[in-house]
C-alpha cells in the first residue's frame, strides 16, 4: 500500500460516500484514462514509417513541397493537403481523370456479388443517409459515398490479399484520410457472411461522424495512435468481461472466440450470456493465442455455422502482450471486436502503447493479487464516452430514467464502490513503481536462469513486446530431475493450491487426465516446504471438463506448457534478496 489509500477511503467516509459511484470512482477513472492514454514512447515519428500492422511500411514525404508528389503527405492526417496542393494533385493528368470515370461506368455495370450485397444495404433508408456508388477522389475511384458525412466505404475482393495491393490499400486510405475522408474497408467474406456487424459497424461510424468523432473499432486512427479511451470502474474484471461481451451484442446462440490458455474468467462470461466459446490456442513465443490458429478457427466457424464468432477475446497472460498486429489484422479483415483481456497485463505495452487500448475492450483487474489492487475490482477500457456510458448503464441494473425503477432491459449490480475505488486512487500513486519492481525481478531471474540448465525464463521475445511480467514463469525440461518426485501426487490436495480465496469442492483422486509433469510438482512441493508459494500455470480451457464441449482449435502448445510451467513469486513484497532465495532453492532441489 502506498498509504495514500486511507486519505481517499476517509474521504469517502468523511463525505458519506459508500455507495457505487462518487468522487473516488470518477478519480480513479480519470487516474486509469491518463495512464492508459499515455503516448507511444515507440510510435512511429510524424512522416515516419507506418505502423506494421497496416503491411504498408512506406516513408512518407513530410515537407510542403514533397506533397506535390505523387504520394500522399505526413501518415495521412486530416487536411494535411492544402487547396491548391489538393487541386494540383487531382488535376495533374486530367485524361486520366476521364479514364477513371469511364472506369467507374464500367465497373457499375460489373458488380461482384458482395458488392451488390453492400449497396442493398447502404440503400436501405434505415441508415439515414445518401450513399453514392462509385465516385472518383483524384486518381482513385471509391467504392461507395456519403458525401454529406465524408463516408467511403469499400468492399475488397480476394486480391486484396496480396502484399502489394494491401499495400497500396494502405497508401489510398492514407490519401483519402488526408483529404478528410474516413475510410472503412470490408472483405469480401464480411459483407457476405456478417452482414449484421458490416451494418452495425457503419452506422456506428456515422453516429460518431455526426458528433465529430473517430470511430475507429479495431482500428487506430492515423498516425498509429488511438483517440482517448473511455474508463469504466467496475466490482471486478470478470464483470468487465461480461459487460464488453454485452457491448458488443453477444447472446444465447452466438460463439465467441477465446484463447484457451488463460484464466476461467476470460471464458465463462461468454457461458453467462447463453453464448459458445471457441477456444483457441497459443503460440510459443508469448504463450497466447495463436494468429494462424485463430483465422483457421474463424473460418472454419464460418464454413459451419454460416456466420462469424461475434467477438473474439485475447488475453495478455502472465502481463504477456499478445502477437497484436496479426490478431487485430485478422480481426479488422473478418470485422469482428476485440476484447482484450488486459487482467494481468495492466502496464504492459506493445510497441510502446499500453495493453488493454488495442482492441475495441480492454479487461483490467484489481483483484487482490494484481498489478494493484482495489482490494477487489476491475474496470473495462471502452472506446469512447458514447460505449462508456453504455456499459454504465449495464453496470447499474439498466435503469430507464423515470421517476420509479423502470426497466426495459437486463441490467448488473457491477459497479465499483467509492471506498474500493478510494483505495485504487491511492494504489495509482505507486502503479509505475509496481511495474518496475515486477521487472526488475524479471531481469534478475531471467539471468539467474540462463545459468541453469533445464530451466527456461518466459522473457519479451522480441523489442516490440514489454510484459508488466506479473507473474514471472519458467518451464521445466521434462528431462530435470528433481528431489521428491517419487512423492509428487502422493496426496489429494486439501484446500485450493496457493491459498486461493474461495471454496473448492474436494478433489476425488490426486490426479486428473491434464496435470504438470512431476518434476514440476515436485518443484512446487519443494518451494512450499521452505515456506515459498509457486502454481502451476494455467490450466488450459479446452482441457477442463467444464468446456469439454466446446469447440477447440489446437496445436498442443498450451498443454505442453502447462505440463512443463511454474509460476515464481513476483510481487512488489518480492525482495531481491527473497529471489535470490527462491533461485537457490530451485538449484538446490535440482538433482
Ligand atoms: C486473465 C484473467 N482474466 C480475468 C480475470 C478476472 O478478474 P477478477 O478476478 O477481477 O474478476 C483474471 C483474474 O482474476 C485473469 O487473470
Amino acid at each position: 500500500m502506498s498509504g495514500n489509500e486511507m486519505k481517499y477511503v476517509q474521504e469517502a467516509f468523511d463525505g458519506n460516500w459508500v455507495v457505487p459511484l462518487g468522487p473516488n470512482v470518477n478519480g480513479f477513472e480519470k487516474d486509469l484514462e491518463d495512464f492508459v492514454n499515455t503516448k507511444a514512447p515507440l510510435n512511429p515519428p510524424e512522416g515516419g514509417t507506418l505502423p506494421a500492422r497496416w503491411a504498408c511500411g512506406k516513408v512518407f514525404p513530410v515537407s510542403a513541397e514533397d506533397a506535390s508528389a505523387s504520394l500522399p503527405p505526413v501518415g495521412g492526417q486530416r487536411g494535411a493537403l492544402r487547396g491548391e496542393q489538393r487541386r494540383a494533385y487531382q488535376t495533374a493528368n486530367p485524361l486520366n481523370y476521364d479514364l477513371l470515370k469511364d472506369n467507374a461506368k464500367r465497373m457499375r455495370q460489373n458488380s461482384t456479388e458482395a458488392e451488390l450485397a453492400m449497396w442493398t444495404l447502404l440503400r436501405n433508408d434505415n441508415l439515414g443517409f445518401n450513399f453514392r456508388r462509385q465516385h472518383v477522389i483524384g486518381d482513385y475511384i471509391a467504392d461507395f459515398i456519403c458525401l454529406e458525412k465524408g463516408l467511403v466505404i469499400e468492399v475488397d475482393g480476394d486480391y486484396h490479399n496480396a502484399p502489394e495491393q494491401q499495400e497500396w490499400d494502405g497508401y489510398r486510405t492514407e490519401f483519402l484520410k488526408s483529404l478528410g475522408y474516413t475510410v472503412l474497408r470490408f472483405t469480401n467474406e464480411q459483407v457476405l457472411h456478417n452482414i449484421e456487424a458490416v451494418e452495425a459497424k457503419i452506422k456506428d461510424t456515422l453516429t460518431h461522424l455526426a458528433q465529430g468523432e473517430d470511430a475507429s473499432a479495431n482500428f487506430p486512427p492515423e498516425g498509429g495512435q488511438r483517440g482517448a479511451k473511455k474508463v469504466v470502474a467496475l466490482s471486478a474484471g470478470t464483470a468487465a468481461v461480461h459487460l464488453a461481451l454485452i457491448a458488443c451484442g453477444v447472446g444465447p446462440g452466438d460463439e465467441v472466440i477465446c484463447q484457451s490458455f488463460t484464466f476461467c474468467a476470460s471464458c465463462h462470461p461468454i457461458t453467462y450470456l447463453g453464448a459458445k466459446p471457441v477456444l483457441v490456442d497459443s503460440e510459443a513465443e508469448t504463450w497466447n493465442m495463436d494468429p494462424d490458429l485463430l483465422e483457421t478457427a474463424i473460418k472454419d466457424r464460418i464454413a459451419k455455422t454460416g456466420k462469424a464468432p461475434k467477438a473474439i477475446i485475447p488475453v495478455a497472460l502472465y502481463g504477456m502482450p499478445y502477437k497484436i498486429d496479426r490478431i487485430m489484422e485478422i480481426a479488422d479483415r473478418y470485422g469482428i471486436p476485440v476484447i482484450e483481456d488486459a487482467a494481468e497485463g495492466l502496464g504492459s505495452r506493445y510497441r510502446g502503447q499500453v495493453l488493454g487500448t488495442f482492441g475495441r475492450y480492454g479487461v483490467l483487474s484489481f483483484n487482490g493479487n494484481k498489478m494493484i489492487t482495489t482490494s477487489g475490482g476491475g474496470a473495462l477500457i471502452c472506446p469512447d464516452a458514447e460505449a462508456a456510458k453504455k456499459v454504465m448503464f449495464y453496470a447499474t441494473q439498466a435503469r430507464e430514467s423515470y421517476p420509479y425503477y423502470q426497466h426495459e432491459e437486463i441490467g448488473y449490480n457491477y459497479r465499483m464502490s467509492n471506498i474500493c475505488a478510494g483505495i485504487g486512487r491511492g494504489q495509482m500513486t505507486i502503479l509505475d513503481e509496481h511495474i518496475a519492481h515486477h521487472q526488475m525481478l524479471a531481469s534478475f531471474y531471467s539471468e539467474e536462469f540462463a545459468k541453469i540448465d533445464g530451466i527456461e525464463f518466459h522473457g519479451n521475445p522480441a523489442p516490440e513486446y514489454d510484459s508488466n511480467f506479473w507473474l514471472n514463469t519458467i518451464v521445466l525440461d521434462p528431462s530435470l530431475r528433481v528431489v521428491g518426485e517419487e512423492d509428487a501426487y502422493a496426496e489429494v490436495v486439501k484446500g485450493a493450491v496457493g491459498g486461493a480465496a474461495g471454496v473448492t469442492h474436494e478433489a476425488k483422486s490426486a490426479h486428473t487426465d491434464c496435470e504438470p509433469n512431476r518434476n514440476v510438482e515436485a518443484m512446487r512441493m519443494a518451494l512450499d516446504r521452505e515456506g515459498i508459494e509457486s502454481r502451476p500455470l494455467w490450466k488450459p480451457m479446452h482441457r477442463q471438463p467444464v468446456y469439454a464441449d466446446a469447440a477447440a482449435y489446437v496445436n498442443g502448445v498450451s498443454e505442453s506448457l502447462f505440463a512443463r510451467g511454474l509460476c515464481l513469486p513476483s510481487g512488489p513484497y518480492v525482495s531481491l534478496d527473497d529471489a535470490r532465495r527462491i533461485v537457490d532453492t530451485i538449484r538446490k532441489n535440482i538433482k
